[in-house]
């Protein structure tokens, strides 16, 4: 008996990790269904094909290419100020090394974030989010991924991030998302103009329903009234899925079809937006 149940239990979870997967098999990944307004391009950590993630240049050349929205990830600088960045540590994307909530912003501007990248790149700088408003200034939308550390969240970042916004008047170029729910709550109450997106690694896993955002959640996630945007790990995608978000009122993307052909399966199975490092396939 106890065999029976543990095996039920292998298959159902089985079932509910592998079945998006295997439905993705027959979804055509050959050419486009839909119109290229149906879907909005989202260049993952800037361009990061074409200049090093989350540099002025990586933003610079999504511009350039008129993307529909830039992606970036920010972080605290241990004297409270926003920088742009992917890994709370420096040493996979700059020369530095450690923890950035270690440095002060003038301790970080002394690293390069470029030349990992190419020799072309050689004294690139960590940006600071108002550089990076500076930069965009309306031109395209901000997806700006709000991070945390070992620590835990950064204290006093959703202070800081509805400052930003403020002061540069983005409340309609910028989508503040994150995978931590309090940020988006946070932020939400300080101004509730600014728009929210929610990070989830899958959600509705038929047939145990179980999701991952910054933590481990039973259930199917249901996205709060202050959320316009739900952005999910493309590989948990289905239509049925897609189509229910929507039905809620929300838009949805998916992270990071990357291959020709996951994107086109991503696009065909009806999501809003495609957050991805390979802007080659559009532009
Ligand atoms: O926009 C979502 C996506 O960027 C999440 O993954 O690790 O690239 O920040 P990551
Ligand atoms: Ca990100």
């Amino acid at each position: 008996m106890a065999l029976l149940i543990i095996l039920i239990t292998i298959t159902l979870l089985i079932l509910s990790i592998g079945y998006p997967i295997l439905y993705q098999l027959f979804v055509n990944s050959n050419q486009i269904e839909r119109q290229p307004t149906e879907t909005q391009i989202i260049a993952h950590r800037g361009a990061s094909k074409l200049a090093p993630e989350n540099t002025l240049s990586a933003i610079e050349k999504a511009l350039e290419l008129g993307v529909d929205m830039i992606e970036f990830d920010i972080h605290l600088s241990k004297d409270g100020e926003i920088i742009v960045l992917h890994d709370e540590m420096l040493g996979r994307t700059t020369d530095g090394s450690g923890n950035v909530a270690d440095y002060t912003l003038k301790e970080l501007k002394t690293f390069d974030a470029g030349s990992w990248f190419g020799d072309e790149f050689k004294g690139e700088r960590i940006p600071m989010l108002k550089e990076v408003l500076t930069l965009v200034d309306g031109k395209s939308t901000c997806l700006i991924e709000v991070k945390w550390n070992q620590e835990g969240v950064y204290k006093g970042m959703e202070e800081n991030i509805v400052a930003e916004i403020k002061s540069f008047e983005a409340e309609n170029w910028v989508i503040v998302q994150s995978f931590e729910s309090s940020y988006l709550e946070n932020i939400n109450q300080l101004n509730p103009n600014i728009q929210l997106g929610k990070l989830l690694i899958g959600s509705w896993l038929l047939p145990v329903p179980f999701y991952f955002d910054y933590q481990f959640h039973w259930g199917k996630f249901t996205p709060p009234n202050y959320i316009s945007w739900v952005n999910f790990y493309s590989k948990r995608a289905t239509p049925l899925y897609i189509k229910s978000l929507k039905k809620k009122g929300v838009k949805v993307g998916v992270f990071t079809p990357n291959s020709e052909k996951d994107l086109i399966k991503q696009i065909n199975m009806g999501v809003d937006a495609v957050i991805t490092d390979n802007l080659d396939i559009y532009y």
